[in-house]
């Protein structure tokens, strides 16, 4: 078992090569959600769940778990980068405990600000969890019009 302070150096550690193999420089907090994302698991029979493919052609997916209108469960899985990792983990991450309207609103700025902020040319795996949010957000307010639907979900 790793110890809080290993973890710190590895941190740094891996914040260092980034910046050596790939010029860009990532924050602690990116790093931290790259190595040990919040909630990376596909849901069980989650109340809203959403797939988006991003113009980069990485997928994201979100599923919620939803009770008296509060999102008390969010998960995410990526094919994606490091950012699209980071990105779907500080999504989920804003998500939980929040109300289905306030979920609906967290926005690209609102992950790249939890994050301490993306290379430029990374900005987009932000877009892509706030994107996957707001659809799953979306269709559980879908199934909640039309349950019956519930039963005909791929
Ligand atoms: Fe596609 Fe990050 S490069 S989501």
């Amino acid at each position: 078992m790793i110890t809080a302070s290993e973890f710190d150096n590895l941190i740094k550690g891996f914040q260092k090569r980034l910046v050596e193999e790939t010029g860009e420089c990532y924050s602690e907090t990116v790093i931290r959600h790259w190595l040990q994302p919040r909630n990376p698991f596909v849901m069980e029979n989650p109340d809203g769940h959403a797939r988006v493919t991003g113009p980069c052609k990485d997928t994201m997916e979100v599923f919620l778990r939803v009770s008296s209108n509060i999102v008390t469960g969010a998960s995410f899985t990526t094919d994606g980068c490091i950012t699209s990792i980071a990105s779907g983990s500080m999504a989920v991450e804003l998500a939980e405990g929040k109300s289905v309207s306030n979920v609906r609103e967290i926005s690209q700025d609102d992950i790249l600000n939890g994050l301490g902020g993306l290379p430029e040319e990374s900005r987009h795996c932000a877009l892509l969890a706030s994107d996957t949010l707001r659809a799953a957000v979306d269709d559980y307010v879908r199934f909640i019009a039309e349950p019956w639907k519930r039963l005909y979900r791929h």
